[in-house]
């Protein structure tokens, strides 16, 4: 087995470590944002895990001591074979994660290290161009992870839309959802398909996605134009006609607008239960401010509200819930 570490959407710890551990994936430390893992999958299949924003080789740990010198000197790295299907090229550089931020240190700090990168993989040293990189992440508790890094920016992310949700929470929500093959999905207010490009990653037996905004569904109608699973509609979410009971997930990111000026979300929870299959699931983000409010809707209107899992979406903080829809008109209390 090899042990990488990997980077995910903050605050989703729990159920990222749902989902490694149903999938075989030895889970051997987690914090917030980062996990050790142990597994015989292949980078590119660990990847396949929506929320995973990066995988990296881990070639060494440790505690931060004090200053990035006494750390980088405590690592011991010089017997750490990597194999050679690992590189791209034979330029290296090395980059430092410090408590979420990239940062620089002075070149001092980083030369012994670099000189033995170089010496010990036969590598040169090329901090400017596009090479391998190996990274320092230091996190707030002090953990100290270092590895070579074996996953590029998601191309999902950098032609991410305004106002597109991140493709790793996407994929944290699809994950939490388990859609069957069977399952007719849907995300009423779909925007530029933050959701739905998850969703389609996975087998399901139809996605009925819509929104309000003309512009983000006619892109959407055009990027999905050759898949039939996918019913792409037009207009304000309650004019939609979705026969009663017919839906097995709602998987979606209504507008945040708070303060009077967003959707009633006693309006909308009541187009919810009315689609859903009984015991049909809904995962919804919300954002913290509205999160108890929703909570007590969900459960007045006949849900039972499963987990709420804590997430940052562009640094505000936001819920994604998950709830269930209770199978008799009965109201839970
Ligand atoms: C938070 S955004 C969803 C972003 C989406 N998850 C994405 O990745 O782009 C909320 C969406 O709700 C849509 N919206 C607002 N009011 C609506 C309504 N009454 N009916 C349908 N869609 C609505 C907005 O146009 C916006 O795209």
């Amino acid at each position: 087995m090899t042990r990488y570490f990997i980077t995910f959407p903050t605050g989703t710890s729990d159920i990222v470590q749902k989902v490694l551990t149903e999938n075989h994936i030895a889970v051997e430390e987690i914090s917030d944002g980062i996990a050790v893992i142990a597994t015989d999958k292949k980078p590119r299949d660990i990847e396949e895990f929506g929320f995973i924003t990066h995988v990296y080789l881990l070639i060494a740990q440790t505690i931060f001591n004090d200053s990035i010198e006494k750390t980088v000197d405590s690592l011991k790295t010089e017997s750490f074979r990597i194999p050679a299907s690992f590189f791209r090229g034979r330029n290296f550089k090395v980059r430092v994660s410090y408590k979420g931020q990239t940062v620089s240190f002075d070149k001092e700090a980083l030369d012994g290290l670099e000189k033995r990168i170089a010496h010990n993989y036969k590598l040169r040293l090329d901090p400017e161009g596009k090479c391998n990189e190996f990274w320092f992440y230091i996190r707030e508790n002090k953990n100290t992870y270092f590895g070579l890094k074996l996953t590029d920016t998601k191309a999902r992310d950098i032609a991410r839309k305004k106002g597109q949700l991140q493709s790793g929470i996407g994929a944290v929500m699809v994950s939490m959802a388990k859609i069957q093959p069977s399952a007719v999905v849907m995300d009423p207010f779909c925007g530029s398909g933050g959701i739905s490009d998850e969703i389609i990653r996975v087998p399901f037996k139809q996605l009925i996605i819509s929104d309000i905004n003309d512009g983000a569904v006619r892109l959407l109608k055009k990027k999905y134009s050759s898949n039939a699973k996918v019913k792409i509609r037009h207009g304000d979410y309650r004019s939609l006609s979705i026969p009663r009971d017919s839906v097995d997930c709602i998987i979606t990111d209504p507008p945040w607008g708070e303060f009077g000026k967003g959707i009633d979300l006693q309006e909308m929870t009541h187009s919810f239960r009315m689609w859903l299959k009984p015991n049909g699931k809904l995962i919804i983000l919300i954002s913290i401010n509205l999160h108890e409010e929703l909570v007590r809707t969900l459960k007045l209107s006949g849900f039972k509200v499963l987990n709420a899992y804590g997430t940052l979406v562009g640094g505000n903080k936001a819920k994604i819930i998950e709830a269930r829809k209770c199978p008799h008109e009965l109201l839970t209390p």
